[in-house]
């Protein structure tokens, strides 16, 4: 019998959190009886979920969004909906409905709770829809996921971000930071758990300021908690804000086994008057007392980080300093960008812009420097035995994947029946930032 069941293709751009969401966009979906295909020209629905956090991500989304003319030309009932950050900037909705009036569904961030009821509307009429909500309402609890990452789960602990970084949009596409109740946090682990999930990464922009608004509990008492919850399972968490981390949560992972070595801690500068410029609200000597603070107590702690160069004002001293710190903290990861303008964020304001070669320059040596980290690392696990969790199979390097708990890829020769499950391999040969290993 032919399948007539409606078919979606969700595409997403950005970060784990947009990822989450579009999992909420699945289960939406799922629950009104569509399935997933990964082909456009078979999709009654498409939607985008959008990210804006740089130029080149907007530019990337609106290049896919204007390529589905013809296909909407040729399928007049197909649905097309754009979400996400992007669409929550102010003014960006209408914008987005004049340069692409075949879009049927804009929505934003706040909206999304709401897409069953923005779809069925579009159904039944022939106008598009702009629904843009201005301000976060109160956290919907209950909105259906469709997981994709197995045996890895995310799950939000708040929303929102406080923090105004000079450069930053999201506190203006995300609203004000909500923390989700404890119970509900602790309730949706217990589950993911009984379902045989074996890594729950907890999802904020700030998750060390988890509970503030609340006041039921703070980042570590949740930590402790979901970490108290009996199974084999991992605790991840991202992502931390240098000014709240506490010694409580470094004792936190301490304590206790099942929450993950490892911590993703943004410097974003090394200089203090970038950092001051930035309103980040620490400064380079705090900064490193906290990467102090966290070795002291876990010695063999990971430490991964977010670095922008070409801030508006930046100097080559100023360079200098985050080279400096990349090189005394040692970093194990570091994802690197180039200052994005953002239109309606105080540094877009600021004078002294900098030049895309000085900026293309600086990161460049910055992935240099933080390459040579990495092939030094890897060099220190040749012999050692790790525990990875088994995430997927490689299909060009035919071989086995998953991750050790201070987040490093390591390669094997397993079967089937390792998905999803811890497997202990012995590592041989290092490339790069991966790892290759045997199966013991
Ligand atoms: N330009 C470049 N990078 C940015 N980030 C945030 N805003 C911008 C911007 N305007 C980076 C920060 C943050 C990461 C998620 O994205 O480093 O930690
Ligand atoms: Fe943006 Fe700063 Fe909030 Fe992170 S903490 S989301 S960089 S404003």
């Amino acid at each position: 019998m032919e399948n007539c069941a409606k078919k979606y293709l969700i595409t997403t751009y950005g970060c784990q959190m947009n990822l989450h969401e579009s999992e909420k966009l699945a289960g939406i979906l799922t629950s009104m009886g569509y399935e997933s295909t990964s082909k456009e020209n078979e999709a009654d629905v498409i939607v985008f979920n959008t990210c804006c956090i740089r130029e080149n991500a907007e530019d990337r989304a609106e290049g896919n969004i204007g390529a589905l003319k013809q296909l909407k030309k040729k399928n007049k009932n197909l649905i097309i909906a754009v979400g996400g950050c992007m669409t929550q900037q102010k003014g960006e909705a209408e914008k987005l409905h004049k340069k692409f009036p075949f879009i049927d569904i804009i929505f934003g961030t706040h909206n999304l709770e709401n897409f069953k009821e923005l779809l069925l509307e579009k159904i039944s009429s022939k106008k598009s829809i702009l629904a843009v909500m201005e301000k976060e309402g109160e956290i919907i609890e209950g909105t259906p996921r469709f997981r994709t990452s197995f045996p890895n789960a995310w799950v939000n602990i708040a929303y929102g971000c406080n923090n105004f970084c000079s450069y930053c949009i999201v506190p203006y596409v995300r609203g004000r930071e909500r923390s989700r109740k404890f119970s509900d946090v602790v309730a949706e682990c217990k589950e993911l758990i009984k379902q045989g999930y074996k890594e729950i990464t907890l999802l904020g922009q700030n998750v060390n300021s988890y509970g503030n608004d609340t006041k039921e509990a703070d980042f570590s008492d949740l930590l402790n908690e979901i970490a108290s919850i009996e199974g084999d399972f991992r605790l991840r968490y991202m992502t931390n804000h240098p000014k709240d981390l506490s010694e409580k949560l470094a004792l936190t992972i301490k304590n206790n086994p099942k929450i993950c070595k490892s911590i993703h801690l943004p410097l974003q500068a090394g200089s203090n008057n970038v950092l001051k410029n930035m309103n980040r609200k620490y400064t380079q000597e705090d900064y490193l007392n906290k990467v102090e603070l966290l070795r002291k107590h876990v010695p063999d702690i990971a430490i991964t980080t977010d670095i922008m160069v070409g801030f508006p004002g930046e100097t080559d001293e100023d360079f200098n300093e985050t080279v400096s710190v990349v090189k005394k903290v040692n970093f194990s990861g570091a994802f690197t960008f180039i200052y994005s303008r953002r239109k309606g964020t105080p540094a877009d304001k600021m004078p002294n812009q900098i030049p895309p070669e000085i900026s293309k320059k600086r990161i460049i040596e910055l992935i240099n420097l933080q390459n040579s980290i990495n092939r030094k690392d890897s060099k220190n696990y040749l012999g050692k035995t790790v525990q990875i969790l088994c995430e997927g199979f490689d299909e060009k390097k035919k071989l086995y994947l998953g991750r050790d708990e201070y987040g490093r890829m390591a390669y094997f020769n397993g079967n089937n029946q390792d998905l999803g499950n811890f497997v202990c391999v012995k590592i041989t040969k290092t490339g790069g930032i991966s790892l290759y290993g045997e199966k013991i």
